[in-house]
């Protein structure tokens, strides 16, 4: 799809809020609560693609999403922050969703973090939802997120994750309760592991991330089927470095939470940040989530 940028708002320093709207005028792609879409970003030497929660209704006659500058931008981000103007045409891929409200939820306990705050954007919006919802932020963007917030004993916001008893909270939910986790990967870390020890069955858990690949060492990776061989820069994933090689590898959210990814690893060890694999899977090193994992060892050698 052709979408022009028909609105820019400043939320805070580091977030910026995109209105895009069809060209043409045409109604868009219904997104229920939890969707994302992937944006075509033009850089200075290649296309990136990213996945940005949409957080406007459902049937909005243009898709509302918030971008978050990243410290060490992969370009996407900075592009958006720096360079994107009103009237620019991006592709934009139809919305998808993974992260739809859990339907035999009775209750449902959101946590997030920064930008992890924007899938559940559209959640809250849902009419009857049973809901609690515990958002971690900087001081500063407090006012900021308060203003895109519901107000009421279901929504408190924290200005230090400390100020969030995580044990306490997931030891005492009502049966029937699902916990839905967005943020960045030392965030979800911290509420995954802890909902591990306070005994969350994992079909009770969902999480989203679009916190996207951190960057690190480059390293080689080899295609085996295809014969081709990537050198992953230091600010791009795998799965970057694959696409502007020409491949198409599988991907759906980009961000190392839907498992769409994963390809088998024949040589090297991969270095996980995904929140897909169990530990034990993290521990086999022999598959690998090409959107945000990199690579311990110089080379690896995929089965792609
Ligand atoms: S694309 Fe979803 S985990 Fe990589």
């Amino acid at each position: 799809m052709k979408l022009k940028i028909e609105a820019i708002a400043t939320l805070t320093p580091g977030i910026r809020k995109f209105t895009l709207a069809p060209v043409d005028g045409s109604p868009l792609p219904h997104a229920g609560a939890g969707s994302h879409v992937v944006l075509e970003i033009p850089g200075p030497s290649r296309i990136w693609k990213n996945a940005y929660s949409i957080t406007s209704a459902a049937d909005a006659p243009a898709y509302e999403i918030m971008v978050r500058r990243v410290e060490k931008s992969r370009g996407g981000s900075a592009w958006l922050h720096d360079h994107a103007k009103l009237g620019d045409v991006l592709e934009v891929y139809p919305p998808q969703n993974l992260f739809a409200p859990q339907r035999l939820a009775k209750r449902h306990l959101l946590l997030s973090a920064g930008i992890g705050i924007t899938p559940f954007l559209s959640y809250v919006r849902l009419a009857g939802l049973a809901y609690e919802f515990h958002h971690c932020c900087k001081p500063e963007d407090e006012a900021a997120f308060r203003a895109l917030l519901p107000s009421g004993p279901q929504m408190t916001l924290h200005t230090s994750r400390h100020t969030l008893n995580l044990e306490a909270l997931l030891k005492s939910q009502p049966l029937g309760t699902h916990l839905s986790v967005c943020g960045p990967e030392s965030f979800m870390d911290m509420v995954l592991a802890t909902a591990a020890h306070a005994g969350w069955p994992a079909a009770k858990v969902h999480k989203e991330s679009f916190g996207g690949a951190t960057g690190g060492e480059p390293f080689v990776a080899h295609m085996k089927r295809s014969g081709v061989t990537v050198t992953v820069g230091r600010e791009e994933s795998l799965l970057d470095a694959m696409e502007a090689a020409g491949l198409a590898p599988p991907c759906l959210c980009r961000g190392g939470a839907c498992g769409e990814c994963k390809l088998t690893v024949l040589e090297g060890v991969p270095d996980h940040h995904d929140h897909y694999l169990s530990e034990i899977e993290h521990a086999a090193n022999d598959a690998v989530m090409t959107c945000v994992s990199r690579a311990k060892t110089p080379e690896l050698v995929l089965d792609f």
